[in-house]
């Protein structure tokens, strides 16, 4: 799904107002950290500004150049602090150990399967340290989600006078407990369409019980459940599900 274009369009659409509960999480639990599906780096970037040590996992060619454009902007310092790697979640191979591994803003949903996601979180657990953490970041499913529809168009601002238009249809298959969705991207200059860019994505409707029992099921033990990412405590309206667990 992630083509050149989406890539390109991606961080327009998400904001940067998680970052900073993820930093402090990451520099609490200390030591070197792996980013499981880190997109476009804008984490992991921050995360090694911050003096973590991080290596970066995407399976998109696309992403990760987009990440690594932005990793030879740092200083020198920075820069050796934190590397891109094309590898898949499930079968990531690494030399050395890490202190932590973070799916951010929903990165282990892109896996299909129970079999798949048990594949990851096995993968995960060779790549930790003794008392390693995984953090696991997605969105509950709430009812308007599973309903599907048309998300109505977001727009921003690019330059000048040129502005992004995202539209998403959602379809939701919940015996299968797979989202399909349809992303639209338009590029307007002066209210004039330029150009129109389309993907397709699916996501695993994964529900709260059902990641504890994945986690546990793979070995880990659930340390901290929060809400959303100002460490809120989870209830039944929160619309992220981020816990912590420990090897
Ligand atoms: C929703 S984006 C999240 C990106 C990033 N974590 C962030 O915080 O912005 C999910 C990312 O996971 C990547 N991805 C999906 N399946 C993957 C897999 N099997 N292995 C590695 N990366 C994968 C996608 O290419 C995409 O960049």
């Amino acid at each position: 799904m992630y083509n050149k274009k989406a890539a390109l369009y991606y961080d327009y659409f998400v904001g940067k107002g998680d970052i900073p509960f993820f930093r402090r999480l990451l520099l609490r639990l200390g030591g070197a950290v792996l980013d499981m599906g880190c997109g476009t780096g804008t984490m992991a970037l921050d995360f090694a500004g911050a003096g973590l040590e991080v290596v970066g996992v995407d399976n998109s060619p696309y992403m990760l150049d987009m990440a690594d454009s932005r990793r030879d902007k740092l200083t020198p310092r920075v820069k050796e602090r934190v590397e891109f790697v094309e590898g898949d979640m499930q079968d990531f191979p690494w030399d050395h150990q890490f202190s932590t591994a973070i799916f951010a803003r929903g990165s282990f949903a892109h896996l299909l399967s129970s079999e798949e996601q048990m594949a990851c979180l096995a993968n995960v657990r060779k790549l930790l340290e003794v008392g390693g953490r995984i953090v696991l970041d997605l969105s509950p499913p709430s009812i308007e989600f599973l309903q599907g529809g048309t998300k109505l168009g977001e727009t921003v601002g690019v330059d000048g006078d040129i502005k992004l238009l995202r539209t998403i249809h959602t379809r939701c298959d919940l015996n299968r407990q797979l989202c399909h969705h349809t992303v639209i991207y338009e590029q307007y200059r002066g209210g004039v369409l330029q150009e129109r860019v389309l993907g397709e994505l699916s996501l695993s409707l994964l529900f709260p019980r059902e990641v504890m029992l994945l986690l546990q099921a793979s070995g880990f033990s659930i340390q901290e459940i929060y809400g959303d990412a100002h460490g809120e405590s989870f209830t039944s309206t929160s619309r992220r599900l981020i816990v912590v667990a420990s090897k």
